[in-house]
């Protein structure tokens, strides 16, 4: 049984550092979910490709509940999630690694909880410190050991996309505090947290966000930072599955 799942978001496709991949298709009560299981150093490494096949998934339409509810059915207890962002923080450059504490979600349309009345109640669930502590001290660690150019902590803006962000509501987020920006960090979280999971992000930073940087934003952008700079993730990636 895997109980550690790597969640690859854009630019992270495939399980490569794993060794005898198994793909399984999880039939669970809110879909199907594909997930690679493989064995890394003896122990066993569940790894999901949160966009699909060949991204074929945009962010807004991810089967967020599959996909956790099928980790939690595999034993996975511990998650590493990868996600590109923009950043609104002149101190968060492309190229540098974020490991996101806080999220503002600014989702709409998204099942967001495993528990919507019925047979699950109405749950609560705290949501104080979202992202888990120990696993992104542990990331820190590995992270900068390695020599990443890495932040200890940044808050994470959830926008629904998929489209960019306008210039005006990048100011916004910057007023509320926001340093990076993407579209997938929530409800995938606030699941992992409903599941008992122990849950973090590790966020690339591959642009500056809408008004900040370049005079438009296009997603090659985005892929071609996330492609110059994979290897140093999946070097954390692969580390972090140690401990
Ligand atoms: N905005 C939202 N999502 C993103 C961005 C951005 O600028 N860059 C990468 N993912």
């Amino acid at each position: 049984m895997p109980r550690i799942a790597v969640i690859g978001g854009t630019g992270v496709y495939d399980p490569g550092i794993l060794d005898n991949v198994t793909e399984k298709t999880v039939d669970t009560r809110f879909g199907l979910a594909r997930v690679a299981v493989g064995s890394y150093r003896g122990q066993e490494v569940a790894f999901l490709a949160r966009h699909g096949a060949g991204h074929s998934l945009p962010p807004h339409l991810i089967n967020y509940r599959a996909n956790i509810e099928a980790l939690r059915a595999l034993g996975v207890q511990r998650v590493v999630a990868t996600a590109a962002v923009g950043s609104l923080n002149p101190l968060m450059r492309p190229g540098d690694f974020v490991l996101v504490d806080q999220f503002l979600d600014f989702t709409k349309q998204r099942s967001a909880t495993f528990y919507e009345g019925g047979e699950e109640g109405v749950v609560h669930c705290d949501m104080t410190h979202p992202y888990c502590p120990h696993l992104r001290e542990v990331l820190y660690r590995i992270g900068t050991d390695i020599g990443l150019k890495l932040h200890r902590e940044g808050i994470y803006v959830c926008t629904e996309g998929p489209r960019f962000e306008t210039a005006a509501e990048i100011r916004m987020f910057r007023m509320l505090g926001g340093d990076v920006v993407g579209m997938t960090s929530v409800p995938e979280c606030v699941l992992a947290r409903e599941a008992g999971m122990c849950y973090a992000t590790v966020a690339m930073v591959t642009n500056m966000a809408a008004g900040i940087g370049a005079d438009r934003l296009t997603h090659s952008e985005v892929l071609e930072v996330m492609a110059a700079n994979v290897s140093k993730l999946s070097r954390l990636l692969m580390e972090s599955l140690e401990f």
